[in-house]
């Protein structure tokens, strides 16, 4: 072997070696994910390097071409390699030539796959965002379906307050707009473009950052060399967002699986499993596993921070590991947020029997404690008066128990702060809930308002969506447009 540098063996030498540990260094089978962001990112380098003058229009034609040809034949094609930024390389080398080795100058692999990453994960999450208003809008759905449905409401599991299904599907909507916001913040902050950056010390050609920025979509460049090869704060930043959805999905997941339990909702059969043992069973289980999810995600985000922290500064192998645990938050959140909105979507909430457990614990005894203090009577005394009513009452006390409870406290009759119908409708599980009409409350006419409200932001947010992915459209286009030039 000479020391001639046409010679791809000595290119090849000491990175991809044919030795023991290949399949351990390797990352080829799992950089199919980002096959297709690397030949945008090659496109995009080799055109600014043609515009800048480092690599010759024939040059950059006959890589561009060879480009084509590569991805034509696919990720499954590749020549062996230590990743698919070398393997790509490679292929273009021998289509090209030596030439085709131009298509590295003024880059690193560290700047490359960093860039890769950025590629592919912004659309995974512009997909998981979709995902997020979608089920938003399952959830508003349900929420005008059953603005009326009067339901048993819980706090630590025990009856607390009757609210209704409308209420509840709203609190989720709240808390799934919230996620949304944090993925948008996360592609944000991920689409910036660590090209030109080189290894981390940057380069002596001259280079046009934010060209090649513009050619990919990226918002900008970021600006220090070294810190754009380093960073995978987005990653976390991501895996934090997906993880927190997912943590809010478990919390509809786990509801619902309560609820059925109770008989208070009915998950369609499509999202149920029967046992192989007992005939008699259908069980929620599909949702058991979006509960479970929140569990892997959390597991991602432990795995990134511990395989980030702590790291030096620059490109350190550690960071091929850290990759994968986004991918994997990405795939299982998405897919469990759809999963959630079908269940929801699909799930049947009998009315007749939610109405009949809404009063169940003497659920309207908050209600009876603020119609006294209304009357004047301090919240605390009121609380204490209908307490002492519930510990005599079995079940919600009626009338007399409660003016005997009122007497004994304040040492007055009940009617001298309260009427008998006033009485009735603070009692009455349906009427106790029209009665909560705050903002934010359950009562119908405020689930109403409040639906509003939400189907404005999620008007908002699927024009964010919207953007996005039509300024990732142009930038196709442009590319598509520049690479044209050098086509022969
Ligand atoms: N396969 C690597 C990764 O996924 C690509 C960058 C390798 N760079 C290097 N200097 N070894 O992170």
């Amino acid at each position: 072997m000479t020391g001639d540098a046409n010679d791809r063996s000595v290119v090849r030498r000491g990175r991809f070696s044919g030795g023991p540990a290949d399949e351990f260094v390797s990352s080829l089978a799992a950089d199919e994910r980002t096959f297709a962001a690397d030949l945008a990112v090659d496109r995009a380098h080799v055109v600014m390097l043609a515009e800048q003058g480092i690599v010759d229009a024939d040059t950059a034609g006959a890589i561009l071409a060879a480009l084509d040809d590569v991805e034509a034949a696919g990720h499954a094609a590749l020549p062996a390699g230590e990743d698919v930024h070398e393997a790509i390389e490679t292929a273009v080398v021998e289509r090209v030539g030596p030439d085709g080795g131009r298509m590295h100058t003024a880059r690193s692999r560290n700047d490359e796959v960093a860039a890769c990453i950025r590629l592919r994960l912004r659309t995974d999450l512009l997909a998981a965002v979709e995902a997020t208003l979608d089920l938003r809008a399952t959830l508003s759905s349900v929420a005008e379906a059953e603005v009326e449905t009067v339901m048993p409401g819980f706090t630590h599991l025990q009856p607390a307050q009757p609210t209704t299904v409308g209420h509840w599907a709203l609190s989720y909507e709240r808390a799934v707009a919230r996620d949304t916001d944090r993925l948008l913040a996360a592609v944000d902050r991920t689409n910036a473009s660590p090209l030109g950056a080189a290894a981390f010390a940057g380069t002596t050609f001259d280079v046009d950052r934010e060209r090649v920025a513009t050619l990919l979509g990226f918002d900008r460049v970021l600006s220090n060399a070294a810190d754009a090869v380093t960073a995978r704060d987005f990653l976390l930043e991501a895996t934090a967002a997906l993880s927190t959805h997912a943590v809010t999905l478990s919390g509809v997941a786990e509801d619902l699986v309560v609820f059925a339990s109770r008989g208070f909702v009915e998950v369609d059969d499509a999202y149920a499993s029967t046992s192989s043992i007992m005939p008699q069973k259908v069980n929620p289980d599909t949702l058991e596993l979006v509960r479970a999810v929140a569990g892997d995600a959390a597991g991602d985000l432990n795995a990134l921070l511990t395989t980030l922290k702590g790291l030096p500064r620059a490109y350190n192998r550690d960071l091929q590991r850290a990759t994968g645990h986004s991918w994997d938050a990405v795939d299982a959140v998405t897919a469990a947020t759809e999963v959630t909105a079908g269940a929801v979507a699909t799930a049947d909430w009998p009315a007749d029997a939610l109405a009949a457990a809404a009063g169940d614990g003497f659920s309207t005894a908050t209600g009876v404690a603020d119609l006294l203090a209304a009357a004047g009577v301090p919240f605390r005394t009121a609380h204490e008066v209908v307490a002492r009513a519930a510990e005599t009452a079995d079940g919600t006390p009626d009338r007399e128990t409660l003016a005997a409870a009122a007497e004994a406290v304040l040492g007055e009759s009940l009617s001298a702060y309260v009427d008998a119908a006033a009485l009735e409708v603070a009692l009455d599980p349906v009427e106790s809930v029209a009665t909560r009409d705050s903002p934010g409350g359950p009562a119908p006419s405020a689930v109403a308002d409040a639906l509003d409200r939400a189907t404005t932001g999620l008007d908002e947010d699927r024009t964010a969506l919207a953007e996005r992915r039509d300024t990732l459209a142009a930038a196709d286009e442009r590319l598509r447009d520049a690479v044209e030039v050098y086509h022969a």
